[in-house]
Formats: C-alpha cells, structure tokens, sequence
C-alpha cells in the first residue's frame, strides 16, 4: 500500500487520540493502523463503509481519519445496533442494560458526540443484508465487523461486488 514508517501523519496531534472513553472492542493498534492507512493511501472515488459499529469505537478512528485526510468524507455505520444475537456475550451486555433495545444505539450515538464526529458519519441502521439491498454507489474502503458466524460473513463479503478497483477491503475476526 506504499505506507511510510514514521510518516507526517503520524506526527499530527489528531492522531494520538485513541478514544479511551468508548468500550475497547478494537484495539488501539489497529485503530493507528486504519487511520495511518485511510490518510496515506490513494483511495479510488467510492464511499467509506463500515459493517458492524457496536459503540463506536473502530467508526471514531475512521471518522477522525477522513475528518482530517479526506476533506470531511463520510463514514457510512451499517449496524442493526441490537448486537449481534447468536453472541451470548452481547445478549448478556443487553441484559445487563435491562435489554433496553436503544441503548446500544444511544451509546454509539453519545460516543460519537463527544469526539465531535456526529456529522462524519451517515447511520444506517439495518440489517447488513437489508442496507446492500439499496446500495447503489461504488464502494472505495469497507471494514467488515458485523455477525461473525460464517454464512454471516461471506454475505457481507459478497455485498462488497460494488467495490472499484483499488478499494480496500477489510475483516475482523474472520473464522478459519
Ligand atoms: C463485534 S461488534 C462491532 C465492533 C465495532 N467495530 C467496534 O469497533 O467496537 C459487531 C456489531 O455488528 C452488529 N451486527 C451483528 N449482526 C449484524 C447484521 N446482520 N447486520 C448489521 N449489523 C449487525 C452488532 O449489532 C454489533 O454492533
């Protein structure tokens, strides 16, 4: 991808930030590495995706990379927000929640707030296979984080069809 060690980017006071505050579902490193990369590389025209937010962590290191490398580009959330089912420890944090359907929601929108990164996302709260249906826009960057089961992932993937060439494509917690 032509990434630099010690880059200019790295250097900036922005890039720093690791958003301590919201629930560390997404490690640090990874978060440096996404930002490090959306600045530094050369996108093809085409819309920044991500399945599966949870509270926002990996969309706040995304968002601040595209707020201040990628003229104010938008980050499309795609997440149904009720966590995903068939994890016992999602349905266990919703309980802990009272099984409240709209705190994770909630959640994610108040993190987002606090970093100042509300408008740099476009929410789509939906079933991942529901939000494709009505995609109609080439896709230049997706990082796929949704259900994890399978089946769940390959449709994901196969959503991805409407990515341009030299889009980049990225998965968490992909099963062997
Ligand atoms: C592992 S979490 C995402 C973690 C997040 N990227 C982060 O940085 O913390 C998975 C998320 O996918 C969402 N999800 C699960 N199945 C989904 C589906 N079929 N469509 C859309 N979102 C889904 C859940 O609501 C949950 O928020």
């Amino acid at each position: 991808m032509g990434l630099t060690e010690g880059s200019r980017v790295e250097r900036l006071p922005w890039f720093n930030q690791s958003f301590s505050n919201v629930e560390e579902w997404f490690d640090t490193e990874t978060g440096k590495f996404f930002m490090k990369t959306i600045c530094e590389y050369d996108f093809p025209r085409g819309s920044f995706v991500e399945i599966g937010s949870w509270q926002g962590r990996s969309s706040c290191f995304i968002a601040t990379a595209l707020k201040y490398c990628k003229q104010y580009e938008k980050l499309h959330c795609i997440d149904t927000f009720n966590g995903t089912t068939n994890e016992q420890v999602h349905r266990d944090i919703f309980k802990a929640h009272g099984d409240d359907p709209d705190w994770l929601f909630r959640t994610f929108q108040n993190n987002l707030k606090s970093y100042e990164l509300e408008t740099q996302v476009i929410i789509h709260r939906l079933p991942s296979t529901e939000a494709v249906k009505t995609w109609n826009s080439p896709i230049g960057f997706i990082y796929i984080d949704g259900d994890h089961e399978y089946e769940a992932i390959l449709q994901d993937f196969e959503s991805c069809q409407i990515l341009v060439r030299g889009a980049l494509l990225a998965f968490d917690d992909v099963p062997s």
